[in-house]
């Protein structure tokens, strides 16, 4: 069995982090017992290439016409604790519309929702763990934390491993937002690089002139430079 140096000291989110109050109800106050993996559960099903559509990373081209909204290019690789790529693992994001508007039942923000934009997509890497999706800035958006608390912009991302349960879920944030010290779910990470390594690098090379502009998101599942991972049992 291969033994996972620990991670780095506040380099995570803190389990149960005050101002940010719902970690009180979904994190556990005894130490996680750990529970081996069954056959089952390590030979589970996983998304294979057939079923992801072709329009399944571009979320500007789910609907009859374009999204509202500034077109962008998400792009970036999966790497381990080596640096080495991580190839075919499925990647999943999900996010608000430009006005910051989640299609989903739960979201009452009094924002419009944009019938061309599901903020939906999934992909694989390829052979270099590279990935890229075509989408839509998502705006901020108010949730009811605490007396005025607005998320910054984001793009939620799960990565699965080798089984279902090993499966990864992260933020990635926009650069310069003014909002990153206001936000209790970034600032459960104690940690300030570990904090960066949340935020999305302006990626002009990937940019595509009279297009789209471009963002890096590189995702390091373990080690030492480890992407932060939220902490939802
Ligand atoms: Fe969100």
């Amino acid at each position: 069995m291969k033994v996972f140096a620990a991670l780095p000291a506040g380099s995570q989110p803190v389990p149960r982090y005050p101002d940010y109050v719902s970690t009180a109800l979904r994190n556990p106050k005894q130490p996680l017992v750990i529970v081996p993996q069954t056959l089952s559960e390590l030979t589970g099903p996983v998304y294979g290439h057939g079923p992801i559509a072709e329009t399944d990373n571009d979320l500007t081209r789910q609907g009859a016409q374009e999204p509202h909204g500034e077109r962008i290019i998400v792009r970036g690789r999966v790497l381990d604790e080596g640096g080495r790529p991580v190839a075919n693992t499925l990647v999943e994001i999900w996010q608000a519309n430009a006005g910051g508007r989640y299609r989903h039942s739960n979201d009452n923000h009094p924002a419009p929702l944009d019938p061309n934009f599901t903020g939906a997509g999934r992909t694989m890497t390829d052979a270099e763990g590279r990935y890229t999706f075509t989408t839509i800035k998502p705006g901020p958006y108010p949730w009811r934390n605490h007396y005025n608390a607005w998320r910054p912009a984001h793009i939620h991302f799960s990565l699965f491993g080798t089984s279902f349960l090993s499966r990864l879920v992260t933020q990635m944030y926009f650069p310069d937002d003014p909002l990153f010290p206001y936000d209790p779910i970034m600032q459960s990470i104690p940690d300030e690089q570990a904090r960066q390594r949340l935020i999305s690098r302006f990626d002009l090379e990937a940019s595509r002139p009279e297009w789209a502009l471009a963002f890096r998101f590189n995702i390091v599942l373990r080690g030492r430079d480890a992407t932060p991972f939220e902490n939802k049992p």
